[in-house]
């Protein structure tokens, strides 16, 4: 070979591997910006188990108390959201994500479910299906600022009862509730609730706290500043700690009830306490959502698992709503739970293992096929191994899934028409007639 033959070679090899290395550091560029969008999560494995198992766990409960599966869409006009959870809520002012579409429609993608539903109920003609008992279940979108228990998606199981007035309703649905988060070994919990009263309650209330925070405005954070004109009972709900200092002598709601809705609360106390149902009363409690009257509650969990935010599930009584958005005067109830905040209170969920794994050897695959065809059949749960190795390496894989028993089939097992059933814990084998 002559030398500049050589040279020449050497400067291809260079040339291919300093191509390799820049593809490769453009594919790393690449993947980096392909990240999940801050405050979205990947689930899979053990993190996706724990979201089924509360799923399956909180609707085999609902179903006792004769609650069904509904869906709406993800996606709904705008004013589904912005007319009915109120301009003053930090949900409708910063935190919906919301755009126009091909068509100019101003869409955003659901915050939450009950003005969903709300809105279905309506358009889908619902009424003749009263009591309508709905629970739901998946991903909501608010752009708030990601921390632990708190993500820009995350996943609620939400129930709504429809279309039946009164107290005993709230009892069943706080019941319901609790029998859920029990189902869940979530025991470290307290049940914390209040009351809005009714519109005659608040519009009176509400006129009492203007009156009163007229008085502080000066030193009223900007937000309850803005909140004083429109839905002064917010404050009461402000994080800021001048406000909170503030809002300790403001009036309470309490000592504005109309007669009707004291005689709610008070039913709702008694029944709580004649059937055991533990409970605080918590005047703070508002929500920050403006459709509730009456009975409002959140399970506050106790586990330094949770962080901040430690509310776990949160609703409360919607009686206007439904009339407010056009539809006929309808009574309801709801409350919605977070998925996420409740796996923090999980012990660590593991993934299903297989009954079986059957590990083809030689060629045997299609055989192996049938098999698996069979066992899926008479409900085992299967994993078929493909791909090369040895017997060793096959077995080794079969432990790593902790399946219970490997099927083992060579060629001479296919030719005598069997094969080696081999329980995998103790290594103790069998060979069974296909
Ligand atoms: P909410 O209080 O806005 O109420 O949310 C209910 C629950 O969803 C919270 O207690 C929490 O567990 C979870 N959650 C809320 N925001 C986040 C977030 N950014 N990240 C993780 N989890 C979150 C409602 O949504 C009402 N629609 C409940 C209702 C149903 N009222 C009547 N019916």
């Amino acid at each position: 070979m002559m030398l500049w033959e050589r040279h020449s070679y050497v400067i291809v090899a260079i040339m291919s591997i300093k191509f390799a290395q820049i593809r490769e550091a453009c594919y790393k560029q690449i993947m980096d910006k392909l990240q999940p969008i801050r405050g979205m999560k990947d689930l899979f494995l053990a993190d996706a188990a724990a979201q089924q198992h509360i799923i399956n766990t909180c609707y085999n409960v609902a179903a006792k108390y004769n609650f069904h599966h509904a869906v709406t869409p993800i996606l709904e006009k705008t004013a589904v959201f912005s007319r009915t959870l109120g301009d003053s809520s930090d949900v409708v002012n910063k935190e919906m994500y919301s755009f126009e579409d091909k068509s100019g429609d101003n869409v955003t993608l659901r915050p939450e479910f009950t003005a969903s539903i709300a809105r279905a109920f309506i358009s889908e003609g619902l009424q003749q299906n009263v009591p309508l008992k709905c629970i739901s279940n998946g991903p909501l979108f608010r752009y708030e600022r990601p921390q632990k228990g708190r993500q820009r998606q995350f996943h609620q199981i939400n129930c709504e009862w429809l279309g039946t007035a009164g107290p005993m309703v709230d009892i069943e649905m706080i019941q319901m509730a609790w029998d859920m988060l029990n189902a869940l070994g979530i025991n470290h919990v307290e049940l914390q609730l209040n009351t809005l009263g009714d519109a005659a309650t608040r519009q009176a209330h509400k006129a009492a706290l203007v009156d009163y925070f007229e008085r502080f405005k000066q030193d009223l954070s900007a937000d309850s500043q803005t909140r004083l004109q429109h839905n002064p009972l917010r404050i009461l709900d402000s994080k800021d700690a001048k406000d909170q200092d503030i809002a300790k002598e403001a009036p309470l709601l309490l000592d504005y009830l109309t007669n009707e809705a004291a005689l709610f609360w008070n039913q709702l106390q008694a029944t709580l306490h004649d059937l055991n149902i533990p409970h605080t009363h918590n005047h703070q409690i508002v929500r920050g959502l403006d459709y509730y009257t009456h009975t409002v509650f959140e399970f506050v969990g106790k586990s330094d698992d949770l962080g901040s935010q430690n509310t776990l599930l949160a609703g409360g009584r919607y009686d206007e709503l439904i009339q407010q958005m056009g539809g006929p005067p309808t009574p309801a109830i709801g409350f919605a739970m977070g998925i996420e905040r409740l796996a923090l209170m999980l012990n660590e969920c593991a993934i299903k293992a297989p009954h079986a794994v059957i590990i083809p050897i030689g060629d045997t695959m299609t055989a192996c096929l049938k098999l698996a065809t069979k066992l899926r059949a008479a409900t085992q749960h299967v994993e078929l191994i493909h791909g090369g190795g040895n017997l060793g390496k096959k077995l080794k894989k079969a432990d790593k899934l902790n399946a219970e028993y490997a099927y083992i089939m060579g060629e001479d097992e296919l030719a005598n028409n069997h094969v080696i059933k081999r329980h995998l814990a103790t290594g103790a084998q069998e060979e069974i007639t296909l």
